[in-house]
């Protein structure tokens, strides 16, 4: 198994993106300035697309597993990649998703907590309503994960 980054002709992967973000004109919005990984293994499993956003925050915009592999791991060894190479660039991760029943127990398995949700973001961004387990998508919601531990507080040792 191994995990390279795609710099070229990162829209041969569009039928993978679209299972994680079905408007191609939102993928438009980040494929370009984010950085592509696809997870190989006899063959593309998986693809990802993470963007900086600048003061030390990487998001996920997308990820996607080919569905005759889903539930193999390789969702989640893409996200434990991420953690280990962005740890050197940034302190957190966030990922934004639908509030799905398929997508946030994933997430917080891999680690991600809940953060805060943007109201009405697909409502507002898509062209047409978005369903997932027969449930219309609203709001985005955001979770996050820090690569890096917190920064130590001084320890005052107080002597009696
Ligand atoms: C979400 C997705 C990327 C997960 O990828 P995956 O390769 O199937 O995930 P993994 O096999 O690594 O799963 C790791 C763990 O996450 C959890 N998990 C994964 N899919 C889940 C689901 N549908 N429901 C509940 N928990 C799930 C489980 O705890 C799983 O471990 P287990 O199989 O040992 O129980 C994949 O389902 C997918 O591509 N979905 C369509 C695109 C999409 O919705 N992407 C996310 C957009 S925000």
């Amino acid at each position: 198994m191994k995990i390279k980054q795609i710099t070229q002709n990162k829209k041969q992967f569009l039928e993978l993106l679209l299972l994680a973000d079905e408007q191609e004109s939102m993928i438009d919005r980040y494929l370009e300035r984010g950085e592509m990984y696809v997870l190989e293994e006899d063959g593309v499993k998986a693809v990802c697309v993470v963007t900086d956003e600048g003061d030390g925050l990487f998001e996920i915009k997308n990820l996607a597993t080919d569905p005759l592999h889903q539930r193999k791991g390789y969702g989640r060894k893409m996200i434990q990649e991420m953690f280990s190479h962005y740890q050197h660039k940034g302190h957190t991760m966030l990922v934004g998703t639908g509030d799905s029943p398929l997508t946030i127990p994933f997430y917080e398995s891999c680690g991600f907590v809940i953060s805060h949700q943007i109201e009405n973001f697909f409502l507002e961004n898509y062209d047409q309503p978005i369903f997932e387990n027969g449930k219309q998508l609203m709001h985005m919601v955001i979770l996050k994960k820090y690569l890096k531990y917190p920064p130590l507080f001084p320890i005052i040792c107080i002597m009696v």
